[in-house]
């Protein structure tokens, strides 16, 4: 795997709601991990620190120095979800997602890995007609620290009934470029097909994207590119998800269309994600949010924060079969027909477990899968 005596420093962010749950089963696993590591001269470490509405409570801001300074000098930052409707009526700069979109800039992870794909055992989970989503593959680059969400000028004036309000959405060149260069290796690594999506007939911001793109795109001439509008990127996504591989956005169209993709696999407690940069700390997330509904029931479904457990140790940990060996995991417990509530159908040899159990269940097949490959290297060698 790696070198000895190699120390790998992580900083868990539960955040909010169902978060602590789906981290702490999320934790399980990391615990089998390092347990296996450790015999390979490989140390895993981790600490905790509050975020988002968490942080508002213990120390009165959504992303408090402390937690950005533990952030920075971590390999690589696993966060569960932030927000709640106790937090609801704060201005935006004062609200948990203030502190989390503070610390993808803080971060710089400018890109944001969300692939969404049908597990094994959970086809019968999206909505749509088998024959749609059959073979579903698809790699979604978010473009996450420019755009809307961050433009100024921002904010509100005047009195009812003339209250108006701004936001500003702008694009540097080098933002776009960037993240297009993201897109293009990861295309690489799969079919060579890259769909970037815009709304050129609009917006200028748009009319540079697909310049930018454009130019990226001739440093990789053996990766295939599209170009398709927004309005109509969200109607092929439910008519035919399957003819797409990579697909790269802006972060407001990325953010709507990533919560598609969830509905169209029909299992957003399912879904990873990746914020990636520059070197630095990467910043691991599940895609489902904090889902006040249900948090503190153990109710919730941690797979999303493992198979982001599963990134984090193949993109910030440079630990691929670790990564291949959490994702096995998972394939497993849900071939064994392991089901929180959100993904049980009510089929046939389904079992309906908590999420605590479940992060213990994935654990104990992480152990087994390392335990046979122990057996099978002793064997061979
Ligand atoms: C997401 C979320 C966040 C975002 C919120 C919580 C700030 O919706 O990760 O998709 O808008 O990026
Ligand atoms: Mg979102």
């Amino acid at each position: 795997m790696k070198e000895q005596g190699e120390t790998h420093q992580l900083v868990l962010l539960p955040g909010d709601g169902i978060g602590p749950e789906v981290i702490k089963a999320a934790e399980s696993v990391l615990s089998t991990a390092r347990e296996y590591l450790g015999r390979e001269g490989i140390e895993l470490s981790w600490q905790a620190k509050p975020i988002g509405g968490a942080a508002i409570e213990a120390a009165g801001q959504p992303l408090p120095d402390e937690t950005l300074a533990a952030a920075q000098a971590a390999k690589a930052v696993l966060l569960g979800a932030v927000g709640g409707p106790k937090w609801d009526r704060l201005a935006p700069h004062e609200r948990p997602e203030a502190g989390l979109l503070g610390l993808r800039r803080a971060l710089s992870v400018y890109a944001n890995l969300r692939p969404a794909a049908l597990l094994p055992g959970l086809e019968g989970q999206s909505p749509l007609k088998p024959s749609a989503v059959r073979g579903l593959d698809v790699l979604l680059v978010r473009e996450l620290t420019g755009g809307v969400y961050f433009g100024q000028p921002r904010g509100r004036k005047g009195e009812a009934p003339n209250r108006s309000a701004l936001d500003t959405m702008t694009y540097q060149e080098g933002e776009i470029r960037r993240v297009a260069h993201v897109a293009f290796r990861a295309a690489r690594r799969r079919q060579r097909r890259v769909t970037s999506v815009d709304k050129r007939n609009v917006l200028e911001t748009s009319r540079l994207w697909r310049e930018v793109v454009e130019d990226v795109a001739t440093e990789y001439p053996d990766v295939q590119l599209e170009h398709q509008l927004v309005d109509s990127m969200a109607t092929l996504l439910v008519l035919k998800p399957q003819v797409f591989d990579v697909v790269l956005t802006e972060n407001m169209f990325g953010d709507i269309l990533s919560d598609e993709l969830g509905g169209v696999v029909g299992s957003l407690g399912v879904m990873a994600s990746a914020s990636v940069g520059d070197g630095g700390p990467g910043l691991y997330e599940p895609v489902h949010g904090s889902a006040p509904d249900i948090a503190g029931k153990d109710m919730a479904n941690p797979l999303g924060a493992i198979l982001s457990l599963a990134m984090l140790a193949e993109h910030s940990l440079d630990l691929p079969l670790l990564s291949r060996a959490i994702e096995a995991a998972v394939h497993e417990v849900l071939r064994q027909g392991l089901r929180t509530r959100d993904i049980a159908d009510g089929s046939q040899g389904e079992q309906v477990i908590g999420t605590r159990e479940m992060g213990e269940r994935v654990a104990d097949a992480l152990a087994q899968n390392f335990h046979t490959r122990q057996a099978l290297n002793a064997a061979y060698f």
